[in-house]
């Protein structure tokens, strides 16, 4: 309905220019450390950084995660970093469908194939609305928009703070092993910056999720956008737990070592850099994502600006592996790195 869709407006104007990455919050990928080869015996043209997901191939090992549509600037978006997204083999994920589930006038600001074609894309709905849809409704939202799989999130730490949110949690797990069994491999079940740690991720993929993003602490913070929109006590429990989650560098090593290697999982939530996307990669993603500061760029340049930022990133990664003699991430995986401070900590006890 409407307010679905002016809710999504608000978002959008508060990730474009709010505080929603709060200072003290930290990925605690500072904390890990790549380690210098001087002597790096290969052209930055041998580094191969394709990969698979999805049922294709990307030329980089980058996803553009789901972030908008419901709005006429929603699909502003979603085109331009789609398309960004196809010109450079990306992955591209819409934002939550919920919009187009309630009203299917809204579908058209989440139709992306004819600027990107062959883009691997996500579609995009939380768990408790895919209750309420059921496997086929699911389905339907996937196919409506031509895309190659579909991202399920969960976001309970954002819904407690928004004072229209969800209240129940129970009976999740059994709507994702429907999902799963329906959508095999093309099912991607993904936080939204709160991260998923080894316990719960060990749990999906014994209900036969393949895809895991998890989307953890120390980008933008949906606890703290909900406290910005909020008033009285909900915004004082929001300012309280704006910090609260599992930090992305914690969730994506630990959440390796839990599931076997044939679990594709994509390491997001504040990762800003082409560097940071090596120290994730190294630590057992197969993909690294952003949603933010491709938004941001966007917003602030059109398609051109978000290009530039990319870009930037792109060398960066490439830099990493040179620097690090990998020609490929499954090299780069087997360097040795240093992981220091309250990571450490975080890892013993995970
Ligand atoms: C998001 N995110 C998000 N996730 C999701 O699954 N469905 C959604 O509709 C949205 N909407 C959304 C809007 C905007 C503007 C942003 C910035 C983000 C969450 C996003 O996919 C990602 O998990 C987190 O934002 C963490 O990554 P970054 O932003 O720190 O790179």
């Amino acid at each position: 309905d409407e307010t679905t869709a002016r809710r999504k407006d608000a978002h959008l104007d508060l990730c474009a220019t709010g505080d929603v990455e709060p200072a003290q919050n930290s990925t605690l990928l500072e904390h890990v450390h790549l380690i210098h080869c001087a002597m790096p015996e290969m052209a930055v043209e041998d580094v191969d950084l394709s990969t698979p997901f999805l049922g294709k191939r990307l030329q980089a090992p980058l996803l553009v995660t789901g972030m908008t549509g419901g709005t006429e600037r929603a699909g502003a978006v979603n085109r331009d970093l789609a398309l960004l997204a196809e010109r450079h083999g990306l992955a591209f994920g819409v934002g939550s469908q919920r919009a187009m589930a309630e009203d299917s006038a809204r579908a058209a600001s989440y139709a992306v194939r004819d600027v990107a074609p062959t883009v691997a894309l996500l579609g995009n709905i939380g768990l408790y609305q895919a209750i309420g849809l059921g496997v086929d409704g699911v389905r339907r939202l996937m196919d409506a928009i031509g895309a190659d799989g579909m991202a399920l999130h969960l976001n309970a730490g954002q819904e407690l703070t928004q004072p229209e949110g969800d209240r129940d949690f129970r009976g999740g797990y059994r709507v994702v092993e429907e999902l799963a069994r329906a959508f095999g491999d093309r099912l991607l079940v993904k936080e939204t910056g709160c991260g998923i740690g080894p316990d719960v991720a060990r749990r999906l993929v014994e209900l036969g999720v393949r895809n895991v993003d998890v989307s953890g602490l120390g980008g933008t913070s949906w606890v703290r956008v909900e406290q910005l929109r909020a008033a009285g006590p909900q915004a004082q429990v929001g300012a309280e737990f704006s910090g609260w989650g599992i930090p992305t560098a914690a969730a994506i090593a630990s959440v390796r070592k839990a599931v076997g290697p044939e679990v594709r999982l994509v390491a997001s939530g504040g990762v800003r850099g082409g560097l940071e996307s090596a120290k994730v990669l190294a630590l057992g993603a197969d993909l690294a994502g952003m949603a933010l500061p491709l938004f941001r760029a966007q917003q602030q340049g059109g398609l051109p600006a978000a290009e530039e930022a990319l870009k930037v990133i792109l060398t960066g990664l490439r830099q990493a592996l040179v620097l690090t003699g990998s020609r490929t991430v499954a090299q780069l995986r087997q360097r040795p790195r240093v992981m220091s401070g309250a990571l450490k900590d975080w890892l013993a006890a995970l």
